[in-house]
């Protein structure tokens, strides 16, 4: 019997919008509400906005997230923001180890996989992300290269509900490039397997969320593909008539 996994389409803002973002929400929550449970959406703002968005989406289908924390729950951490503090404000996720974190914040597999577990420890879902850069890409070390990166990762212990994986290949954040969809198909197949061995129980329910230059010109494509069950949205996720553009492929 094949499992039914529903899907996610997730953005994350990265460091864009300020308070007057929030007028945004009505259009994605609305958007979110016409999927009638096809699939689920995610806003994950920067932490200034996490409590206002929450705020907007409480009562609603749209979820609300982080996009990072501290792997410790409180303490002399000047700057950083622990996993109860953003379930406090209204998050229900987090995302950990994005490929921006890994390269300007020299975040490793171990420090991902803390953070994953301080996202359990709290109550939250935690969307990891690995993937592999141009040249990994090139010299034909892709699947190796996210296999280490998920045996790091993702520490023991996860359920359907909390773990999402995303792939997002680093080449093609926010360049417009994105791997054929042949190329998408090998690798979430290969992190479903991996998902799978690991984790006998859970693997097979576990959802694997496709990153990396979604557009609403894709998306359906994308999309399509096997073992991609929704997407991390960049850019396209900050204006609703984009990100409901990508979405709206599950209604
Ligand atoms: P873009 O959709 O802007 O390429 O960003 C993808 C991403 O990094 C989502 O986490």
């Amino acid at each position: 019997m094949a499992t039914t996994r529903q899907p996610l389409v997730a953005g994350n803002w990265k460091m864009n919008g300020f308070a007057v973002s929030v007028s945004e929400l009505a259009g994605i929550i609305e958007g979110a509400a016409s999927l009638n449970g096809k699939a689920g959406m995610m806003v994950c703002p920067p932490a200034t906005l996490v409590a206002a968005f929450a705020g907007r989406a409480k009562g609603t289908v749209l979820a609300i997230g982080g996009q990072d924390c501290h792997a410790k729950e409180n303490g002399a951490f000047t700057g950083d923001i622990s996993a109860e503090m953003l379930r406090d404000a209204g998050a229900s996720a987090v995302i950990v180890g994005h490929s921006e974190r890994r390269q300007y914040h020299a975040e490793t597999d171990a420090d991902v996989s803390a953070k994953a577990q301080a996202a359990w420890r709290a109550g939250l879902m935690a969307i990891v992300c690995v993937g592999e850069t141009r040249d990994e890409r090139v010299s034909g070390k892709a699947l190796d290269v996210v296999g280490t990166q998920l045996a790091g990762s993702l520490p023991d212990g996860c359920t359907t509900a909390n773990l999402v994986v995303a792939y997002e290949p680093v080449w093609a954040i926010g360049t417009g490039l994105t791997p054929t969809a042949q190329d998408v198909a090998e690798m979430h197949n290969f992190i479903r397997q991996q998902l799978v061995a690991r984790f006998p129980a859970a693997g097979e329910g576990v959802r694997i969320l496709y990153g990396g230059s979604v557009k609403p010109a894709n998306a359906k494509e994308l999309m399509g593909v096997p073992n991609v069950d929704g997407a991390l949205v960049g850019g396209a996720s900050l204006k609703a008539a984009d990100f409901m553009g990508i979405a709206g492929v599950y209604r």
